[in-house]
């Protein structure tokens, strides 16, 4: 049997799968529900297999689903990039850009794109924020053009453009008396309290692995799972921290020391990563490139503290 599903139902598998239920891909698209669950079931009688499960409230692709949402991204994929291209030949850069960022580059991706606006008025932003692990997951699945990770994964064919320093620093409160100290064995610095971000974090992901290679463990009071709430919780005396030093810009260092402690801070670099097999769209170029030919001097990232 050929499979020739309208484009139509292409797009409400995609919505479906981003809202997690029928009624949200209806509000998103602007359809009745009725008129949904009647293209997905015309879908899934083309395929031969159902697309998904109904688990409690929320729906849950199955294998075939998951195939048939790989289709359908590829081929909504394409059809924007030729709009792309179209507008690119007229001398005009216009269309979406989609971003998947880490959150630790929240602090600093916003400025970036504000500048780049002001340039391409006419380009719109998706920008996703989450941590290191849900990232890669948006990648694997092929969901956005372009990715920042400090921390790539190793084992996905990706075309790599490193753009900025990363350096993780040890903070405390303020009024820490180690904020008065010119240095800081790393051992004694870990055997404070300490609050680390969640599992998943690319900040923890880096950190883990400086410590493993120097053998030493730290002393975890609390998991938090933002930076603001580790900023807040280090301010209040609750323990120290290592964060990116980029979330202690713009005044968030208000409160906070950053710590002279032994080998650190650790090094690390802002990278935007795309995938190899993915053609990128002339949106996704001309970010690229505007990022790769403005020195940080040139932009707002250069107001951090504790240089
Ligand atoms: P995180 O990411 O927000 O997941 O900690 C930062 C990073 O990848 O360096």
């Amino acid at each position: 049997m050929r499979i020739r599903p309208t484009l139509r139902q292409l797009e409400i598998l995609l919505a479906l799968q981003e809202n997690g239920s029928v009624s949200g891909a209806a509000e998103q698209l602007h359809l009745t529900q009725p008129t949904v669950s009647m293209q997905l079931k015309k879908l899934a009688d083309q395929v031969g297999l159902p697309l998904f499960h109904q688990i409690g409230r929320r729906l849950q692709l199955t294998d075939a689903g998951e195939r048939t949402l790989r289709s359908a991204r590829e081929v909504i994929d394409s059809l924007e990039r030729l709009q792309m291209d179209m507008a690119d030949l007229q001398g005009l850069k216009q269309g979406t850009l989609r971003l998947g960022v880490v959150t630790t580059a929240k602090y600093f991706i916003p400025h970036l794109l504000g500048d780049f606006c002001e340039r391409y008025p006419q380009i719109e932003f998706d920008f996703k924020v989450g941590n290191r692990q849900q990232v890669i997951d948006r990648l694997s699945e092929g969901r956005d053009d372009l990715y920042v990770f400090s921390h790539p994964p190793r084992d996905a064919p990706l075309t790599l453009h490193p753009f900025l320093d990363n350096p993780l620093v040890a903070i405390a409160a303020a009024n820490h008396p180690w904020a008065a100290r010119s240095h800081i064995p790393l051992a004694e610095f870990a055997a404070a309290p300490f609050l680390i971000r969640e599992p998943g974090s690319g900040t923890r992901y880096a950190m883990e692995r400086f410590l493993r290679q120097r053998g030493v463990k730290l002393n975890v009071r609390m998991t938090v799972e933002s930076n603001e709430a580790i900023r807040h919780s280090v301010m209040s005396g609750l323990g120290v921290s290592i964060l990116s030093r980029h979330t202690l810009a713009f005044g968030g260092d208000a409160g906070l020391a950053v710590l002279p402690v032994e080998g650190l801070p650790i090094p690390s670099q802002w990278t935007m990563a795309h995938h190899k097999a993915k053609p990128l769209s002339p949106v996704a170029r001309a970010f690229l490139s505007w990022v790769e030919a403005r020195p940080p001097a040139e932009t707002a990232l250069h107001s951090l503290p504790g240089r």
